[in-house]
């Protein structure tokens, strides 16, 4: 498609209505009918308000679709691009973002994404408002669930894999955005919406690192995130928009808005007038203005004034045009119905939600259960088929969940159940019967995602209230806790005999879980964020810098964070048990020391190490490498994750998990800005999570 020819057709409104996304939901088609026929917007956003996907929306029939596009093709020859929150699923749902960073499997991930790709396109959306690439380090912040957690080697991972799944080798699929671009996820407090302060350092170091790995794997678009960073609302910053997104990152696709945040600039006091937000967003290189219509209502008389040069709205203009080509919207704007392979999207959504189950605890191995024990199930959660499939997921047929309760029955005769709520009821004896409890304990999808940050994540009274009463019995007590953050269990943990962190899992939920208790497979899922013990630890997260002062509780039991509690967290990021016992062989290294000039070139040494299943369970082990830089111009962390290998090793049998470490592994940014390795001892780690603490050392040697 010639984009310049068309561009040079057009009119001043006609361009800056291709920057503009307004609502479009069952309740307006005929309205966006008439208004289309005049007005060809570049955007129409299948929403009905601002936090639409943490509630429920009808998708507009692909008819209807068809009949709007058909105006905007015929009447301006320019198609529309229709776009939808479809964040971890459409109907039916994969586990939340969160679960599926769990899996540490980003080759599962991406096949994942391919079907909720698919399923998506096949309700006529190209785009789709997903990754959330935020680093997500509190979990009072309501949209961690969306997030791939706290670090940025699986961020990137995951932004890998979501971006290539949506998107398809080929870009037929539907256009991703990365999001939210940048720091939403720092928010003081956890409050959404609230300030970040971010340093240069720190923007490079971790936050920027998965939005350069959706750029490096193609994504098409990006979201601006609402926050400021030190003093700088993103929305209108030419330094990230444009120096470092485009300038650094190298992104060529286009940028949007968040929801109305180009006229929350002047809430914000950047700008005093609608003109005046437009004109700063626009210029500072947000080339899509979501909803508001700042950019329409007010850039036409800004150009005319000479406030703002048409030059610039031209590029933009470019840009969103380039994409809908790059989609083949140019050639095939319309949306067909296919017959959805269902039973393969349900199978794939159970293997995620299955591999997201991270095993805390299981003492005396009282998992897995067997089909003959008798097992009373107490919590409501354990029916719940709404709040499994967890926040941002508008769309989803809840027809299609399978709650813990029908998980289970379908694999055992003997699930039996007990309402410890209703005091002398009938199923009371159930629990003197039975010879495991299994307790379902989680929160509502409607306390977590957009708008919805916790002051409290602790277990609630009534929630301890449960598992006192399953302990009364005396039995083994087993524990499923579905929630959308991570929870400051504190004590608690001590009454669970086993205990699985399932987050909230998705449609496949019941089957997925039922698989893992009765090892049907191995739990494999590892904490992509740190368990906290207490919520005033928070925010804790492994890769923090060493103290000057032995005051590092997160590695050390017995450092001195605060006076009342320890600070080191319930269990570290990447922790995860199976049903088996892993032996870590000795740490390979081909060379201990190189040179600076052969690291700058690209040369990588290679790590190895023999994981041996020592246990009679086949299951899978995920090897973490993690590196310190010992010596470096500026602080390093204490732990940096750097690869990890998810290996299936059956009973008895071994294999190698394999790294490489090289210029991207050692490098960090520094005081510059700059990528750079500095030469010196690396102490390189592997083992099963950041508490590990076998390594072998590099030395990466000055040239003299
Ligand atoms: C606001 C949210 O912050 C963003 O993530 C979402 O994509 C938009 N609303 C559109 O619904």
């Amino acid at each position: 498609m010639n984009i310049e020819k068309i561009i040079e057709k057009m009119t001043l409104r006609e361009k800056l209505l291709q920057l503009s996304q307004i609502m479009l939901s069952e309740s307006n088609v005929d309205e966006m009918k008439e208004l289309i026929e005049k007005d060809c917007y570049g955007s129409l956003i299948l929403a009905a308000f601002s936090t639409t996907g943490n509630g429920d929306f009808n998708s507009v029939e692909l008819e209807k679709l068809n009949e709007i596009q058909k105006i905007a093709v015929e009447k301006h020859g320019i198609p529309i691009i229709y776009g939808h929150d479809v964040i971890h699923g459409h109907k039916i749902n994969l586990p939340i973002p969160l679960a599926l960073a769990a899996t540490f499997n980003p080759k599962l991930v991406k096949k994942g994404y391919e079907y909720v790709a698919m399923e998506a396109k096949n309700d006529g959306i190209r785009w789709t408002f997903a990754p959330m690439l935020d680093i997500s380090r509190d979990p009072r912040w309501g949209r961690i669930v969306e997030s791939t957690g706290e670090d940025p080697y699986l961020g990137c991972k995951m932004a890998e894999a979501i971006v290539k799944g949506f998107q398809g080798e080929d870009n037929t699929n539907i256009a991703a955005c990365a999001k939210h671009y940048i720091g939403y996820g720092a928010s003081e407090g956890g409050r959404d919406y609230h300030k970040a302060e971010i340093s240069d350092y720190s923007l490079r170091n971790y936050y920027l690192r998965a939005f350069k790995a959706a750029v490096d794997s193609g994504v098409m678009t990006v979201m601006s995130s609402f926050n400021e960073i030190s003093g700088q609302p993103v929305t209108s910053s030419k330094y990230l928009l444009t120096d470092v997104l485009r300038g650094e990152l190298g992104f060529d696709g286009f940028v949007i808005s968040d929801w109305e945040a180009v006229k929350q600039l002047i809430r914000q006091g950047v700008a005093e007038t609608d003109e005046e937000a437009a004109i700063l967003a626009l210029s500072a290189g947000l080339d899509m203005d979501m909803i508001d219509n700042l950019y329409i209502d007010n850039l036409e008389k800004a150009v005319h004034n000479g406030k703002i040069s048409e030059e610039i709205i031209d590029i933009a203009v470019r840009r969103v045009l380039k994409i809908k080509d790059k989609l083949g919207l140019f050639d095939n704007p319309y949306a067909e119905y296919t017959e959805l392979p269902k039973q393969e999207i349900r199978d794939v959504a159970r293997k995620c939600a299955a591999e997201s189950l991270v095993l805390l605890k299981n003492d005396n191995n009282v998992l897995p259960l067997k089909k003959d024990e008798i097992i009373c199930v107490m919590g409501s959660m354990a029916f719940d088929t709404k709040n499994i499939i967890g926040s941002w997921a508008a769309d989803a047929d809840y027809s299609e969940s399978v709650s813990v309760y029908e998980g289970l029955e379908a694999k055992s005769e003997n699930i039996i159940h007990y309402n410890c709520h209703i005091p002398e009821n009938d199923t009371m004896r159930n629990l003197n019967q039975c010879d495991k409890v299994l307790i379902v304990l989680g929160e509502a999808k409607t306390v977590t995602g957009e708008a919805n940050s916790m002051a409290k994540t602790e277990l609630t009274s009534a929630q301890k209230f449960v598992i006192d009463r399953a302990k009364e019995a005396g039995k083994p007590v087993i524990g499923v806790l579905l929630f959308g953050r991570p929870i400051a269990l504190e004590n608690n943990v001590d009454y669970f005999d086993a205990l699985i962190y399932a987050w909230h899992p998705g449609a496949q939920a019941g089957n997925a879980i039922a698989d893992v208790l009765y090892g049907e497979m191995s739990p494999s899922g590892r904490l992509p964020v740190t368990l906290p013990k207490y919520s005033g630890q928070i925010p804790i997260y492994y890769n923090c810098p060493p103290s000057g002062r032995d005051v590092d509780g997160y590695y050390n039991p017995d450092a001195y964070n605060y006076c009342d509690v320890t600070g080191r967290p319930l269990y570290p990021f990447g922790y995860g048990l199976t049903y088996t016992t892993f032996e870590y062989g000795k740490i390979n290294i081909d060379e201990s020391s190189i040179s600076i000039d052969d690291i700058n070139n690209g040369k990588k040494v290679k790590v190895n190490v023999t994981i041996r299943n020592t246990g009679s369970f086949d299951a899978a082990e995920t090897a973490q490498c993690y590196i310190r830089d010992c010596k470096s111009s500026m602080t390093r962390p204490i732990k940096e994750l750097k690869g990890f290998d998810k290996l299936f090793v059956q009973a008895g049998e071994s294999k190698t998990a394999e790294f490489e470490i090289g210029f991207e592994e050692l490098g960090f940014y520094n005081s510059n800005g700059r990528f750079v390795v500095e030469p010196g001892e690396f102490k390189i780690y592997v083992g099963k999570d950041a508490w590990c603490d076998e390594y072998v050392s590099l030395r990466v040697n000055h040239l003299y």
